[in-house]
């Protein structure tokens, strides 16, 4: 008999499954990624008349299950009081092709992002980095507050966000779950303090000036998944050591896509991606004074790594309700 689909919800898994198992997953997934044996086939978008369907499929030879995940962008749902984006990812095993989750996944594309952006700081920043700030209080930049402050023993954690109320609602909201104290300042106060930045807004407008990075500060910068986003002026990027999660991606599409444009940086800018470093095939930093920059525009195995997560996490704790499909 064909095995029951779990389903799962956006609150079952912000309430029940925990995304600090879901870091050294995506570890694995990145090293792996490197090894040739995945299957990452191009993303499907479809113009519908109301707004853009796509649909991003994976296979990842660690988890050996199958992902599709399906997203619906309107932006006139604002009007009618719906959230703009709505996602679902199913998982399958490969072998048989029986569907075993569907799982509500804007948060899990939350999970998997924030989690990249915990293992570059982990690869990357120095060893005794004590100041977190995370620039953008949305939904990316809650979880990436989590994932973060979790990977070192931050001494204090500083928010900013355009919308100070936003950065404001996370600060009280994380407030007894974060390790350190967190802060809520400006722009400049946080990237000068800071020894590790995370970046998660949508800005199409640069946001972290260089003048206000300090030698050996790594940044991982996850807000930037379109060639239009941008978060640091370009003139930081030619002080960084510069990795991406795919590097021919990132250069059409990533953080440094503009500058690369620009003529800022050449098509070679990258020393390499976060899964060679973690392989140990390149190296990550260099020195103290090295200015790190994690640049991650998120990968379909990422989804189906987080989705094999939330599937072996559900079925070890009996999450969510089992539908019997066929
Ligand atoms: N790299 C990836 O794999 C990946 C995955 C998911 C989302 N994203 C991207 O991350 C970004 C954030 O997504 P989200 O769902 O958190 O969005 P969101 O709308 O929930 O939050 C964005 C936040 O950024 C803030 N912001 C916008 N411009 C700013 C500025 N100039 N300075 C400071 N704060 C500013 C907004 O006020 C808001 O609080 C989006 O661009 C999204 O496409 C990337």
């Amino acid at each position: 008999m064909a095995r029951e689909t779990i389903v799962l919800t956006r609150g079952e898994v912000a309430a029940q499954i925990d995304l600090q198992e879901i870091v050294p997953a995506i570890e694995k997934c990145l090293a792996e990624f490197e090894k040739g044996e995945d299957l990452l086939p191009p993303k499907c978008i479809v113009d519908l008349p109301g707004g853009i369907a796509a649909c991003l499929t994976g296979y990842t030879k660690a988890t050996h299950k199958f992902s599709m995940k399906m997203g619906q962008e309107r932006k006139g749902n604002v009007e009618r009081g719906l959230p703009t984006i709505f996602s679902t990812m199913n998982l399958y095993d490969p072998d048989t092709g029986e569907l075993l989750l569907i799982v509500e996944s804007v948060l899990a594309t939350m999970y998997r992002t924030a989690a990249a952006a915990a293992v570059a700081a982990n690869h990357l920043a120095r060893r005794e980095a004590g100041v977190l700030a995370v620039i953008g209080s949305g939904q990316l930049g809650r979880q990436c507050v989590r994932a973060l402050s979790r990977m070192r023993p931050f001494r204090s954690i500083l928010l900013f966000d355009i919308r100070r109320e936003q950065a404001e609602r996370l600060a009280a909201d994380l407030a007894e779950e974060a390790p350190a104290p967190i802060r809520v300042t400006d722009a400049e106060e946080a990237c000068r303090e800071a020894d590790v930045i995370c970046t998660a807004t949508n800005s199409t407008e640069p946001i972290v000036r260089s003048e206000w990075v300090r030698e050996g500060t790594h940044l991982s910068c996850m807000g930037a998944d379109l060639h239009a986003k941008i978060e640091c002026r370009p003139e930081l990027l030619p002080r960084c050591r510069l990795f991406a999660d795919k590097v021919e991606h990132c250069l059409q599409r990533g953080e440094a896509s503009q500058a690369v444009e620009r003529g800022i940086l050449g098509k070679d800018c990258y020393a390499g991606s976060l899964g060679q470093v973690i392989l140990g095939q390149v190296e990550g930093r260099r020195g103290r004074d090295e200015i790190t920059l994690f640049d991650g525009i998120g990968l379909g195995v990422q989804d189906t790594t987080v989705a094999a997560s939330i599937y072996e996490q559900a079925l070890a704790k009996g999450l969510g309700r089992r539908v019997a499909f066929s």
